[in-house]
């Protein structure tokens, strides 16, 4: 049986193919049902004990050779195809390369844009890192208020009085769309932010916010409870109700979170909506005086109302994704699955 092993170890080691028919080939003779490594292993069952283990160790490697040859040799094959085989018919479609995807909160962000461009909203952008004026100050939160502990603020630099830092939220932009536009306003400011906060399903220390801010004269609440309203019909569909709730922001007064109806269980509850009928998208309000006044508006003469949501949270509900680190990891199993949801 030493010597069987050894003939075909040498006779694998050899092995000279000249096509893909004659690999397969040989394959069956050495690996297949009836082949002679299989054999062997038959064999090899009925050797005496004191044998087996030598006899063994030997066969396997016999195995492993003849895989590893035969994988050589189909490479060998695959690539002289490639190199030097004939071009039988130029005309055919090329391989097609897979296609990339949006990612499903990029879809979010443009599908919240392009429904406001048509309330005739502009986009506006600013800054990833901030100074403290634009994030806080000017939003009405003094230095020391407890309000700036809702948002766990990167520091870029510790200056004295107007620090820089990483954006905790949008509303920086509405700060400077007052400063450098011309009234009436009327803009939506989507964007990324930062906070400090430890990763989980629920949060991340990125995600993306829009926000949204319209001065005008004359701007009442329910301009703003019709502006959602509609929103929120054109995002979770015409059936969608909303529901505000007093809140808090140092920014606007009254301030409000406005909640939807949830889209899975239409009223009745279900897990998603925490068995309430009821799904939190944003914060909002009347622009409080003060803010106004900061940014040079005369506050007796124009009014406003801003608006600011999560986008992640939004697709989140869309999708019914229930871990937000997903947005992060770039899996493309999990990004694929979008670009073929949405409506274009
Ligand atoms: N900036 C708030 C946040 O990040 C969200 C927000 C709430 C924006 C109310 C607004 C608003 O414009 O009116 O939590």
């Amino acid at each position: 049986m030493k010597e069987e092993i050894e003939q075909l170890l040498s006779r694998v080691n050899d092995l000279k193919c000249s096509s893909a028919k004659e690999i397969e080939e040989a394959r069956v003779a050495l690996l297949g049902k009836k082949g002679e490594i299989t054999r062997l292993f038959d064999e090899f069952r009925t050797c005496a004990p004191e044998m087996k283990r030598e006899f063994g160790r030997k066969l396997n490697e016999l195995k492993q050779a003849a895989i590893a040859k035969i994988d050589e040799l189909r490479q060998g094959a695959s690539s002289e195809n490639v190199q030097e085989g004939p071009l039988e018919d130029l005309s055919m479609p090329g391989n097609p390369l897979p296609l990339g995807s949006r990612h499903p909160v990029s879809i979010v962000r443009q599908q919240i844009v392009d429904i406001f461009r048509k309330f005739g909203y502009d986009v506006a952008e600013g800054p990833e890192i901030e100074d403290d004026y634009h994030v806080f100050e000017a939003l009405n939160f003094p230095p020391n208020h407890p309000a700036r502990d809702m948002q766990d603020t990167f520091f870029v630099s510790v200056g004295h009085p107007n620090p820089l830092l990483l954006r905790t939220h949008t509303s920086s932009v509405q700060v400077r769309s007052m400063e450098s536009m011309k009234l009436p306003i009327r803009v939506i400011c989507p964007g990324r932010v930062f906070r400090n906060e430890a990763i989980s399903a629920r949060a991340h220390c990125i995600f993306h916010q829009v926000e949204g801010l319209y001065i005008d004269e004359d701007v009442t609440f329910a301009d703003l409870k019709q502006a959602i309203l509609l929103f929120a019909r054109e995002m979770f569909g015409p059936d969608t109700a909303i529901r505000m709730r007093p809140s808090y922001f140092p920014f606007t007064e009254p301030s409000s979170e406005v909640d939807v109806s949830c889209n899975i269980c239409h009223g009745k509850g279900c897990n998603i909506c925490k068995g309430t009928g009821w799904l939190e998208i944003l914060g909002c309000g009347m622009v409080d005086p003060n803010v106004l006044e900061a940014s040079g508006i005369d506050s007796k003469k124009y009014s406003g109302f801003a608006f600011g949501m999560g986008l992640e949270r939004i697709a989140m509900l869309k999708w019914q994704v229930n871990d937000l680190r997903h947005y992060f990891e770039n899996d493309l199993r999990f990004l694929s699955e979008f670009d073929t949801a949405v409506e274009v």
